[in-house]
């Protein structure tokens, strides 16, 4: 298994990646979007055949107010039920924790995540050490509330 930088040509197969994980989906164009803006904080997991069996889609925040410091945002997660638990999830994340703080200066990394999705808190809290900032009341479409969650990345 290899974790590498995601390219222009990977949309479409983290776009498929992603609609067999989560409800949460995004148009290719904002895909795009952040292979074109952030290159270095978005990675695909590839099996042994190059075939993509998860990914991150992060950013830096673009909207803070004054006085905020810079910070990233993981936009999303996954991989793929045949290949969990095999540690690319927190691969994944710790890689483009890591660029976020090397290119961009990032003060801290932000997520939400749903409140009844254990597996995902499990990976964010106890392996990452992520905190939860807040609740927000019906993030989601299916008015299921989200935890606000940070980890520093200041050492
Ligand atoms: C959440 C998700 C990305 C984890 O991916 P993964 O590659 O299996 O995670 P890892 O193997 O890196 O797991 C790292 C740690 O996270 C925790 N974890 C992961 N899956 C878990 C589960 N099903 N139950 C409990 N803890 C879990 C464990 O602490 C694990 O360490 P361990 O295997 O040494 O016990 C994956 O389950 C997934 O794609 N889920 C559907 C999409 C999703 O929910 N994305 C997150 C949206 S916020």
């Amino acid at each position: 298994m290899n974790v590498r930088p995601m390219r222009v040509e990977d949309v479409i197969d983290m776009q498929a990646c992603n609609l067999q994980n989560l409800p949460e989906n995004y148009t290719m164009k904002y895909y795009l979007y952040h292979a074109m803006t952030w290159p270095s904080l978005s990675y695909v997991a590839e099996d042994h055949k190059g075939r993509i069996v998860g990914y991150i889609l992060a950013k830096m925040e673009e909207d803070i107010n004054e006085g905020e410091q810079p910070h990233g945002h993981v936009t999303s997660i996954s991989v793929l039920r045949s290949y969990r638990r095999l540690g690319l999830a927190k691969k994944l994340m710790i890689q483009s924790q890591e660029a976020m703080a090397s290119i961009f200066h990032a003060a801290y990394v932000s997520l939400h995540v749903r409140k009844s999705n254990r597996a995902a808190l499990s990976l964010y809290k106890d392996t990452l050490g992520f905190s939860v900032k807040g609740v927000e009341k019906k993030y989601y479409a299916d008015g299921e509330d989200a935890y606000s969650m940070h980890l520093s990345l200041k050492s």
